[in-house]
C-alpha cells in the first residue's frame, strides 16, 4: 500500500478501508506531514494509552523553531486544550479539579436537566417538518447542557456551537478550519475576566475560585479547561447522535426496543459509541525510545492514535461492520483509554440515551433525507455530519414555556 496521508482527499473517501489496509501492520510509519507513527490496532491503541509515561501530549518547540506536540497533526497554533494537552504532575492537579462535576454520581442527579434541554429543543423543531438534526437537534441539547453546567450564558449555544462545528466541517490545514477557534478563545477570556469581578454560579466561578497546591488558577488555565469542555463535547455527542438516527431509520423494531428496554438502550449506547466512534483519532509524542509491536519508536516521534480503527478491529470484535445493539463484552476505545480516557463519558451517555428516546418518542416517523446529508471533511479526527436533514410529521410542543425564545 502506497504511503498514507490521514488528510488527503483519498482517506476521507476511502476511509474504512484505509483503516482496514493500516491494521494489517498496526504500528506503521507514514513520511506525510514530516513523518509519524500510525497505530491501528486495538491491542496497541489500548496499550499506548494505558501508558502513562511513554508519551505526552504537550505542545513544544521542535529543533527546527518549529511548534510540535499536541493532540493533532499537523500541531494546531493559538490554544491550548486542558488537561488534554497536559503531562503529569501537571495533568493530575488539573484532572483532579473537574473529577467531580462529571463523575456518574453527579451526572445521574443531571438527566432531569438534561430531560429538560432536549424537550425544549425538539419543541423548537418538531412543529416544521423538517430540520437539520445536527445543528437543530444534537448539538444545541449538548451545548446547552454543557452551558449549564459551566454557568456560561444559554444564548451563546450558537456562538460556540457553530465555531466548533467550523473546526470540524472546514477543509484541513484551510483558513477556514481553524477560524472558530479565536473567537472562541477571545470570548472565554473577556467572559472569565469579568467573572472573576463578578462572580457567578457555575463550574467557570468554582474554577476561578479553586486552587492546586495552594495556588490558584491563571485565567489563562480556566479558558484553556473550559475551552476543552467546550471542544471535547459538542460536535462527538451530535455526532454520535447523527450516527444513530440515520442507522435506526429503517429499523422500527430496533427503535421500539430501545424506547422500552433500558439495559438494550445502555449496550446500545455502546455500540453506537463503537461504530460511530466520533473521535476518530488523536496525536500524542514518543518521550522515549521504545520498541512497539516489533518496530523501533524514538524519542520525539510523533504518534497517531486511530480510534475508530481499533473499535473496528476484528480481532477484538466479531463483525465489527455490523451493529449489534445488544453487543457484549465492547472494550471499545471511542472515549480513549489510560489517564486522558474522556472527562465527559458519562455526560456523553447521558445526553445520548435522554436525547434519542425523546427524537423516537415524539418524531417516530422521521426519515434522513439521505441525499442531502453531508459528513464532516476533517474525516481523521472526527466522525459525523456537517448537515444531517430529516423529515417527518409536525408533532405539538410540549412546554408553553421555553427557555429560550429561540433556537
Ligand atoms: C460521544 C461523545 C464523546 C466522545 C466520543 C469523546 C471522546 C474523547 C476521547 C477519545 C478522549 C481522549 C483523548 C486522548 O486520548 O487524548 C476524550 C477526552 C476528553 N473529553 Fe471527550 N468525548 C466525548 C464527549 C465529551 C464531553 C460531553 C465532554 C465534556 C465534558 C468531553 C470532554 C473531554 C475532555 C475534557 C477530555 C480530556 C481529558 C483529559 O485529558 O484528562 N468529552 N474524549
Amino acid at each position: 500500500m502506497a504511503d498514507i496521508d490521514i488528510h488527503s482527499p483519498e482517506y476521507r473517501e476511502r476511509t474504512t478501508e484505509f483503516e482496514a489496509e493500516v491494521r494489517g501492520c498496526p504500528v506503521r510509519w507514514t513520511e506525510s506531514h514530516d513523518g509519524h507513527w500510525l497505530i491501528s490496532g486495538h491491542a496497541p491503541v489500548t496499550e499506548g494509552l494505558r501508558d502513562r509515561d511513554r508519551y505526552s501530549t504537550v505542545k513544544f518547540t521542535d529543533e527546527n523553531g518549529k511548534l510540535s506536540g499536541g493532540l493533532t497533526i499537523p500541531t494546531a497554533e493559538g490554544y491550548r486544550a486542558l488537561p488534554n494537552e497536559a503531562d503529569p504532575p501537571e495533568w493530575d492537579g488539573l484532572r483532579r479539579l473537574l473529577a467531580k462535576p462529571f463523575s456518574p454520581g453527579v451526572v445521574e442527579q443531571l438527566r432531569p436537566m438534561i430531560q429538560r434541554y432536549a424537550t425544549e429543543v425538539i419543541d423548537h423543531m418538531v412543529t416544521d417538518g423538517e430540520a437539520d438534526f445536527v445543528m437543530q437537534v444534537g448539538s444545541p441539547v449538548t451545548a446547552l447542557v454543557t452551558l449549564d453546567i459551566l454557568g456560561l450564558p444559554l444564548e451563546d449555544w450558537r456562538f460556540y456551537a457553530e465555531r466548533i462545528h467550523q473546526t470540524f466541517t472546514g477543509v484541513p490545514g484551510g483558513g477556514d478550519s481553524e477560524a472558530g477557534i479565536p473567537g472562541i478563545q477571545k470570548r472565554l477570556s473577556e467572559t472569565i475576566a469579568a467573572r472573576r469581578l463578578e462572580p457567578g454560579t457555575g463550574l467557570v466561578d468554582e474554577l476561578i475560585a479553586a486552587e492546586i497546591d495552594g495556588e490558584p488558577l491563571t485565567d489563562e488555565t480556566v479558558k484553556d479547561l473550559v475551552y476543552d469542555i467546550l471542544v471535547g463535547g459538542f460536535d462527538t455527542t451530535a455526532g454520535l447522535l447523527a450516527g444513530a438516527v440515520r442507522w435506526l431509520q429503517d429499523r422500527p423494531e430496533e427503535r421500539q426496543r430501545l424506547l422500552t428496554d433500558d439495559a438494550y438502550l445502555r449496550t446500545a449506547t455502546e455500540e453506537f459509541l463503537r461504530y460511530v466512534s466520533p473521535a476518530v483519532g488523536l496525536a500524542k509524542t514518543a518521550t522515549q525510545d521504545f520498541e512497539l509491536h516489533g518496530e523501533k519508536i524514538g524519542r520525539g516521534d510523533r504518534m497517531w492514535f486511530m480510534y475508530r480503527a481499533a473499535n473496528w478491529d476484528p480481532e477484538e470484535f466479531p463483525n465489527p461492520e455490523q451493529v449489534d445493539l445488544g453487543r457484549a463484552p465492547n472494550r471499545h476505545v471511542a472515549f480513549g483509554s489510560g489517564i486522558h480516557r474522556c472527562l465527559g463519558s458519562h455526560l456523553a451517555r447521558a445526553i445520548f440515551q435522554t436525547v434519542i428516546r425523546e427524537f423516537l418518542t415524539r418524531l417516530p416517523d422521521y426519515e434522513v433525507v439521505q441525499e442531502k446529508a453531508e459528513s464532516y471533511v476533517f474525516a481523521c479526527v472526527n466522525a459525523g455530519f456537517a448537515f444531517l436533514p430529516v423529515r417527518y410529521t409536525p408533532g405539538p410542543k410540549v412546554h408553553p414555556t421555553p427557555i429560550l425564545a429561540e433556537l
